[in-house]
């Protein structure tokens, strides 16, 4: 039927109409928050190119999750800095390490958060690349005996869900079979499966201070021209045992979001990455866009394309301006 019969601008004629038929809407339940954590106590460092994104100390962080529960933020995404770096990462897996102590400082405060663990070891290499390197080559199947030590750790320590971000093969068999082993198996895995060597990243290598110190990561990460390879990185991870796959970066990426929404029935996540946050950020301190508008507009089309689960920088920001 055509107009005069139809006219789809009926549907728009006021705010209650188009809330009725609303087909995709945003809530807090969708939110994960990333923090980033370092030693010591009593510091918080803004970072400078994320605006409103610390680095705290684990007194502090204690501080700022008391905030974000408060406005009904149910999950977190933890990144640890550490006080030394070396060449095998040993402070990604120490017991005593820096997100080891942070997981069980905060399950113990807050038992019903969802405590995620960012699982790599760029973080923690003096190199600054995701695992070990042999001849300038990152040496797949020793590195995945590293993140298995990691993760045991990581759930030892009370983490809820580990997130393997490190693009390594195999890696999520490896760590759901350590878990098992060592009766967790109740402790979920969210595979950043699809993640891309992408420049959005820029600004959290700051924020972790955890950039290359030589090459890049374009030999593990996936490269931004494919998707069909994106799809066969998500079925992979599904067979080895992952709950939860992930798309990462999420705005130039909202087609790998829809084409796994439509191939896979597993939830999925997307990270809404860095340089997205600071992207904003920059523009809207120019004046040059409506802050709040473009964040709704972002997250919303991130739902949109078929995200179950948003980890954005925005979430404490979008929280308190849906309590409001
Ligand atoms: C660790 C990791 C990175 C991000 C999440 N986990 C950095 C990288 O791969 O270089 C990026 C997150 C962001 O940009 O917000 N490997």
């Amino acid at each position: 039927m055509f107009y005069p019969i139809t006219r789809l601008r009926r549907l728009r004629l006021n705010q209650n109409i188009r809330d009725l038929i609303k087909e995709t809407e945003i809530t807090i339940n969708d939110f994960v928050y990333p923090m980033f954590i370092i030693p010591g106590n009593n510091k918080s460092e803004e970072i400078e190119s994320m605006p409103g994104i610390f680095r705290h100390t684990i007194d502090k962080a204690l501080g700022e999750i008391e905030e974000i529960n408060k406005l009904g933020i149910k999950a977190i995404l933890l990144f640890g800095i550490p006080e030394k770096k070396d060449d095998m990462a040993t402070g990604a897996y120490s017991k005593k390490g820096i997100i080891q102590h942070a997981v069980q400082s905060i399950k113990k405060e807050f038992k019903d958060l969802i405590v995620i663990t960012d699982l790599c070891l760029c973080e923690y290499t003096d190199h600054g690349h995701c695992g070990v390197i042999h001849d300038g080559y990152v040496d797949n199947d020793e590195t995945l005996e590293l993140l298995s030590l990691t993760a045991l750790s990581h759930a030892e320590a009370g983490a809820d869900i580990i997130a393997p971000s490190d693009m390594m093969d195999g890696r999520v068999s490896i760590i759901r079979e350590v878990l098992d082993d060592n009766n967790f198996e109740n402790t979920m895995i969210m595979s950043y499966s699809a993640k891309y060597a992408s420049a959005f990243y820029g600004p959290f290598r700051d924020a972790a201070k955890s950039a290359p110190q030589f090459g890049d990561r374009k030999s593990y990460q996936m490269d931004p021209p494919n998707i069909r390879e994106a799809l066969r990185e998500i079925e992979q991870d599904i067979e080895e045992g992952a709950d939860i796959v992930m798309i990462k970066p999420a705005l130039s990426y909202l087609d790998v979001i829809s084409a796994a929404r439509e191939e896979f029935n597993h939830p999925i996540a997307a990270y809404s990455v860095s340089g997205e946050y600071s992207m904003v950020k920059a523009a809207s301190k120019m004046g040059w866009i409506d802050e709040e508008r473009i964040v709704y507009e972002m997250l919303t089309s991130i739902k949109r394309a078929g995200a179950d689960i948003i980890i954005t920088y925005f979430a404490k920001q979008i929280a308190k301006s849906m309590s409001k």
